[in-house]
Formats: structure tokens, sequence, C-alpha cells
């Protein structure tokens, strides 16, 4: 049986814990709750105490025979801390041990994992910024909080994700797959994007952004820095992954080209439309008794292709020693008075170093996919055979995975989490 410690913090959404709570044991976890002393004013050590089956204690100097204090953390699995105050994040980035909860911290050797929740502006401040940061320098996942409604009449940054996002990726990082991407920044393109007719009419395609948010979610739980930009998808955000939601092809252009500047990799598995409406129509298009207007089309840009673009002209400027270039924003900052813009030392120069594309065929899939490979210039292709009951939609996908070396990677049928991983193990190879 796996033993994992639960850390609650006093934030507010603490009583959304004892959902998560519940999820590990019904799973069959061992679950010690170390709660903080002010976590106890918001639910207190009853309620953890009956659902846990275990002793409840916020101190060092209860059961002292069992030296609790080391014990807990040594011999646990997974430490979890949610909600994770601004306050406890403060402690654990500064290596206090005032409570039961930040000895846990420092002595435990497992995957530790935060779910922060508070005000924005707690958020946002440089303080705590700073700390999480420095959490997740040291190996700790830190999971982005979800936008939403907080206490009182706020919104913004600062909710606590929903209890079964947090447990998904404490599943997996008990299953062993974690922290490949620890500080690495990912992006990854999800959904099919819609290029209006009218106001009310589009054309659009069948993805369902099952496939892209499975990626999001697989690379928040090995440490990825994760931007999301989602075109159309109606599915709840996976819990860490910053989300930015777009319809057009043009606008998934936009998002996905402003986050690849500091981004180590770029997987778009998007469905984007290759082409649109010459003309939006600004009023909805009447039913007449003539023959509608053809719809005629153009071409929409080639996102991929893009990417690879600039990518080529970055190495070959960084080549000749000319720059400047665009430097990872969140390395710049951390870096200091690093080795200058886009010169990140020991990165291998400009970014995003690996681009995964996904290719949908119908037909003569391996060879077209290999030809889109060489167009486009990517690092990785997923290539999907699409048709009834394939890829679109469903849970289950299979591919084959191409690599610009012409080596090939075949993914059985399985579920999509499963070829997100095999398309991770292959990013962070390419990374390391
Ligand atoms: C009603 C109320 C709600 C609070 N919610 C949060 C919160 O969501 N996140 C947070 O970081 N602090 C929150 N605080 C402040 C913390 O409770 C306070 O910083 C406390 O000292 C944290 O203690 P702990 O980190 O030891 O649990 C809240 C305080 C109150 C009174």
């Amino acid at each position: 049986m796996t033993s994992v410690v639960l850390g609650v913090s006093a934030g507010i959404a603490v009583y959304k814990s004892c959902e998560l709570l519940r999820l590990f044991t019904e799973s069959g976890h061992d679950v010690r709750v170390v709660p903080t002393r002010d976590a106890l004013r918001f639910v207190g050590e009853p309620t953890w105490a009956a659902l846990s089956g275990n002793p409840v204690t916020t101190e060092v100097w209860e059961s002292v025979h069992e030296v609790p204090h080391v014990r807990i953390g040594q011999s646990a699995d997974l430490v979890v801390v949610a909600p994770a105050t601004a306050d406890v994040l403060a402690r654990a980035a500064h290596g206090m041990a005032n409570d039961l909860l930040t000895n846990t911290l420092l002595t435990a050797r497992c995957p530790v994992v935060f779910a922060p929740a508070m005000h924005t502006e707690m958020w946002e401040h440089p303080a705590t910024r700073a700390n999480v940061a420095t959490l997740r320098e040291r190996g700790a996942i830190v999971i982005e909080p979800a936008v939403g409604r907080l206490t009182g009449a706020d919104s913004g940054p600062g909710r606590l994700p929903d209890p079964a996002e947090i447990f998904e990726v404490c599943r997996r990082v008990l299953a062993g797959r974690r922290a490949h991407l620890a500080g690495r920044h990912v992006v990854v393109s999800a959904g099919g994007t819609r290029e209006a007719i009218d106001p009310v009419r589009f054309i659009g395609n069948r993805s369902s952004g099952l496939q892209g948010y499975a990626l999001a979610r697989t690379a928040v739980a090995r440490g990825a820095e994760v931007t999301l930009v989602a075109a159309n998808v109606s599915l709840p955000d996976p819990a860490g992954a910053k989300v930015v939601r777009v319809e057009s092809a043009r606008q998934l252009r936009d998002a996905v080209l402003a986050a690849a500047g500091h981004a180590d990799a770029v997987v778009m598995a998007a469905a984007v439309a290759d082409f649109r409406p010459v003309r939006r129509s600004d009023t909805k298009i009447k039913k007449s008794s003539a023959e509608p207007d053809p719809i005629h089309l153009t071409k929409n840009p080639d996102i991929l292709a893009e990417l690879g673009e600039i990518r080529r002209a970055r190495r070959e400027a960084y080549a000749a020693g000319d720059g400047p270039y665009d430097a990872p924003e969140g390395r710049r900052s951390h870096a200091g008075d690093g080795p200058g813009i886009g010169r990140e030392a020991g990165t291998g120069g400009p970014y995003p170093r690996v681009i995964v594309g996904f290719a949908a065929e119908t037909d003569d899939v391996l060879a077209n996919g290999r030809a889109k490979l060489q167009r486009k210039g990517c690092d990785l292709l997923v290539v999907n055979q699409v048709g009834e009951n394939l890829a679109f939609g469903t849970p289950d996908n299979a591919a084959v995975v191409l690599t610009a070396e012409g080596d090939s990677v075949e993914i059985p049928r399985g579920p999509k989490e499963d070829l997100a991983d095999v398309v991770w193990d292959l990013v962070a190879q390419r990374l390391a």
C-alpha cells in the first residue's frame, strides 16, 4: 500500500481537501493527514482522523517516542500539500521546520506536490513567485492554481484546482512518471479551430481536445510549466496548466507563437483548419429562394512550418554569433546576469528546442507523415490514422511517432495519456 502524506494548510479551500482525501483512501492509499495549526480552524481534527483512519497531529511534540517529525516524511511515497497557503510555500522554500508539516517536508525524499490556493494578489506577489520558483528548482511539483471565483466576489488565478484533477496529477506522479520535465516550459495546442462564415456558422473539425488535454495533464505531472492553447474545447481545465482560449487558426497561431518564444518544447496537437472563408459576413447569411453564393476559401497560416522556420532562422543567427534573439522570459528573470539574450547557459541555443507536430491522415499514412515531417522542419511527428472511432473524440488513440532522424516508434491502441507519455519521453530525451 502506498503511503501518502496529505498536508493541509489554512486556506479557505481546505474543505475541498476532504474530497481529495477520500479519492486517495478509496483508491487504496494509506493517508496520513498533517494539518497546520491554523488549518484546523477551518476543518477540525476529527474530520481528518475519521476520513483518513489515522491519527492527526500538527505538532512535533505529540507521540514523541515515534519521532513523527522525521518518520512521517521518511516513510512517505508522496507528500501533497493542498491547499498550500502563501505562508506554507514561504516556510517550505526557506527550509523552516516550525510545525509537523514543515518538518515532514524537510525529511521527505519522495516526490512533493504543492497545490497553492490564495487570492490573486498573494499568488502574484514577487515573494510568492520567488518561493514557487525555489521549490520548483528543487524538484517539487507546484501545480498552477485555477482561474475563477475566489473568496467573496473576487475572481482571478488562485483557486484550488478540482480535487479530482489534483488526484490525477498525484496518481501519475506515484505511477513513477515524474520530474523528467521539471523546470521546463512546454506549450501544447489542443482542440479544433473554427473559421467563421457568418456570426452563427463556421467551418470546423471533429477534434475534441482529449489528446491535447492528456498531453497537458501528463506534462504537469512530470513537473513542467504548461501553457495549453485550447481551441473550442469543452473539457474541464487540466490542473496546473495555464489555459489560453482561442477560436480561429490565426488566433491559435498568435497564442502559440507568443508562448513558444520562451518554451523548451511545443506540441501542436490541435487540429488547425488549413483554409478559411475569404469573406466573413457580418450578418447572418439569409436563406433565400436563390442558390447560395459559393464560399471561397483562402489558406490559413501553417503554424508548424512557421515555428520550424523561426527556429531555423534563430539557429543560423545563433551559429553566426548575431543576435539578439528572444530569450525564454522566465529564465531571463531568474538568470539575473545570465549569458545574454538567447544564449542560455547549457541549454543549447534558441527556443523552442523541440517541435512536435501531429498529422491526421486517412490514407498512405506513413508516406504522407514522412513527407510532412520534412516539409515542416519539426523534430517529431505523431501520425494518426483517422476514421470511424479512430482518433477524434475517443478516449483511445494509436499512432506512429516519426523522428527527424528517420526512426519510428509505434504506439499501440491505448489511452490518450499513454500516447502522451511516449511523446514526453521522446521530448525529454531530446531536451536532456
Ligand atoms: C477566512 C480566511 C481565509 C484565508 N484563505 C487563505 C488562502 O486561501 N490562502 C492563503 O494563502 N492564505 C489564506 N488565509 C491566510 C492564512 O490562513 C494565514 O496566512 C495563516 O497564517 C496560514 O497558516 P498556515 O500556512 O500555517 O496554514 C486566510 C485567512 C482567513 C482568515
